[in-house]
């Protein structure tokens, strides 16, 4: 072969490999680059799947599903987009974000319907409902949270902490969230439906735990997965539910005069038992809306409540000086209230330094670290443009953490609830129409 001939063979070669070169730095960079000048960062990763294999991994990691967040954070900044479940997911982390999703003056934002989510705590629970349905039932429940249940919940939970507490010296080791579980599914299920058999307890627990085991799972309903054995224990959980409605109502028509202080009692009295929908000129809720929601309070109120106490135990025994101005401050209280057998919702308003060190402890723990929203027009958020359709995600854990939000985010110090923080930066029980409606009743239980 002479030496011209070589020529095309040779710029085939170079051809194919600046093709290869081209496509593996394509695959290691594209990550890295933003898409285009206004779509945020991020990758798609793989087609149709996106990064929801990336997300499961990281649910199944001991890191947690937060891993997967915090991640991309520090990778492309405040805001990005990934693909998840075949949909688009947005994360932004700024506290004006925060309060342009969450206030939602625009109307440009709701909560997004996932009918797997529905399946498990129900399509009438606040957490599925459509906005107008919603509002109908905050209504309603929010006036279940009152002074005088938040009282009764102060007592009950001070008994069952003090007796929890009295075994501990018999036992060798104490898992503290396993202990607190129990605690706050005990006084949970007091305060909604006067459940205090140990057995039916322990069952309804267990059933609770597999559906919430289920929100997180991959949402394929065949009988070996986890998502299947959520909806079969939503189900028991149901019957549940039904049975105590069923007594309840017997107890009315048969005159016997048992009253139970519960949230179930209140919603009955005011239904009349019939199964048609409620409506905006009601206050009757249907069975099905009163089941819904008392598993999605369970479920809301539980794993959150005793997450927040196990945080804030592991803060307590990290930061002794935190500790010891803690101990004197109750120690003051205890002498006050020295007559009293149980602890009372007034006594709390004592409580000064208490208050700042459990919203420390919210603070750093972030127990729901994001909240979703879906996009009902096309708009822009930090620069940005954002679509309809997408799904649009508060990262309040980044605020939480964030060094221009809160000097030294990482130090544990509660004083800094001396002074005013800066506008929406503090989002532990979210904001706007959706704010957690337990927040009183949470923050009396941890106090
Ligand atoms: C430390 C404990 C708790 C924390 C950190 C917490 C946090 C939150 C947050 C952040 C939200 C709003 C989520 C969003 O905007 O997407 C929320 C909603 C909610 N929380 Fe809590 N929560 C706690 C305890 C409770 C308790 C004890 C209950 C009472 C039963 C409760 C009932 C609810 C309900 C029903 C909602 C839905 C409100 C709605 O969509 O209108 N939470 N919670």
């Amino acid at each position: 072969m002479d030496h011209l001939s070589l020529c095309p063979l040779v710029a085939l070669l170079l051809c194919a490999v600046l093709l290869a070169l081209r496509n593996i730095f394509k695959i290691l960079f594209h990550d890295k680059e933003k898409s285009t000048a206004d779509i945020p960062p991020g990758s798609h990763g793989f087609p149709v799947i996106g990064e929801t294999l990336q997300f499961m991994l990281s649910v199944n990691s001991g890191k947690g599903f937060y891993e997967f967040v915090r991640s991309r954070r520090i990778k492309y900044g405040s805001c990005f987009k990934t693909r998840l479940f075949g949909e688009t997911h947005v994360f932004l982390s700024t506290t004006d974000s925060a309060r342009a999703v969450l206030n939602n003056e625009s109307g440009m934002f709701t909560k997004r319907y996932i009918k797997s989510i529905a399946a498990l705590v129900g399509d009438r629970s606040l957490l599925c409902a459509s906005q107008h349905h919603h509002k109908i039932l905050r209504s309603r429940f929010i006036n279940l949270f009152s002074k005088k249940s938040t009282a009764l919940m102060v007592r009950h939970f001070d008994e069952l902490v003090v007796d929890s507490l009295s075994g501990w010296e018999h036992r060798g080791t104490v898992v503290l969230l396993t202990d607190l579980l129990q605690i706050t599914f005990k006084a949970m299920c007091k305060m909604l439906i006067s459940l205090e058999n140990e057995e039916e307890l322990g069952s309804l627990q267990r059933d609770v735990g597999l559906v919430c085991e289920a929100m997180l799972a991959f949402p394929l309903n065949l009988p070996w997965t986890r998502f299947h054995k959520g909806i079969m224990a939503r189900g028991r959980v149901m019957e549940v539910l039904e049975k105590i409605i069923r007594e309840r109502r017997n107890e009315t028509t048969s005159h016997n005069n048992s009253h139970h202080e519960d949230f179930m009692e209140q919603l009955l009295a005011v239904d009349d038992g019939s199964s048609s929908l409620s409506s905006d000129h009601s206050t009757k809720l249907t069975d099905a809306e009163i089941k819904d929601n008392i598993l999605t309070m369970i479920i809301a109120g539980q794993d959150t409540t005793a997450s927040a106490l196990t945080w804030m135990v592991k803060y307590l025994g990290e930061n002794q000086n935190v500790l010891n101005i803690l101990i004197e401050e109750q120690t003051q209280i205890a002498k006050q209230a020295s007559d009293k057998p149980f602890l009372e919702l007034d006594d709390l308003t004592e409580m000064t330094y208490a208050s700042k060190m459990v919203k420390e402890s919210l603070r750093m723990a972030s127990v729901v670290p994001w909240f979703p929203r879906l996009v009902l027009q096309d708009c822009e958020m930090e620069g940005y443009k954002i679509n309809k359709g997408w799904n649009i995600n508060i990262d309040a854990r980044s605020i939480h953490l964030d060094p221009n939000v809160y000097s030294e985010p990482h130090k544990f110090n509660p004083s800094r609830f001396d002074e005013e923080t800066k506008a929406n930066s503090f989002l532990a029980f979210g904001m706007g129409g959706r704010t957690c409606l337990g927040l009183n009743m949470a923050k009396a239980m941890i106090y």
